[in-house]
């Protein structure tokens, strides 16, 4: 395995559209791994192939504490969601920095795994609002689109503040 490089807001390749997986082969499941390995170092209980400026609908995530619970999505769909949760989010395109953004509390998704066996997941709590978080990077969606154009300008300064530090 090997970790990959995150891309970071403002890159626009952030903003791309993920094609449809086809091909399920050694090369998707090695990028998965990498996904996974690069998602946990971080570290970071979700990762869409986008972030890391693969155009193809896969994402990956772990939400359970240990983190023993890998979970990978091949060509998610959302088929149904209900309620509305509000959450703090944050993303590892945006190190350093969080807001408040409201989800659907419940969802249905259907995806495959690796091997293309296709499966359904019906969920609550942090890990729907992970799988939605993911599956809008897949459509070049990020988290801070959902805020009002204040708490957007007040989240990216911070952000950028966070860089000039660490870098
Ligand atoms: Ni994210």
């Amino acid at each position: 395995m090997s970790k990959l490089d995150i891309l970071e807001f403002p890159d626009p390749r952030l903003r791309l559209k993920a094609h449809p997986v086809e091909t399920f082969d050694a090369a998707l499941a090695r990028l998965a791994d990498d996904m996974l390995e690069t998602m946990y170092a971080a570290p970071g209980i979700g990762l869409a192939a986008t972030q890391v400026n693969v155009q193809r609908r896969l994402l990956v995530l772990d939400v359970s504490e240990a983190h023993d619970d890998p979970r990978i999505f091949v060509n998610p769909e959302l088929l149904e969601a209900r309620g509305t949760e509000v959450c703090q989010e944050g993303c590892l395109s945006f190190p350093g920095v969080y807001a408040d953004v409201e989800r659907k509390d419940w969802v249905r998704v259907r995806a495959q795994d690796v091997t293309g066996k296709p499966f359904e997941l019906e969920t609550d709590g942090l890990l729907a609002v992970c799988v939605q978080h993911e599956m809008d990077h897949l459509v070049g969606k990020v988290f801070v689109d959902y805020l009002s154009p204040l708490k957007r300008t007040l989240l990216l300064r911070k952000l950028e503040k966070q860089r000039r530090h660490a870098g």
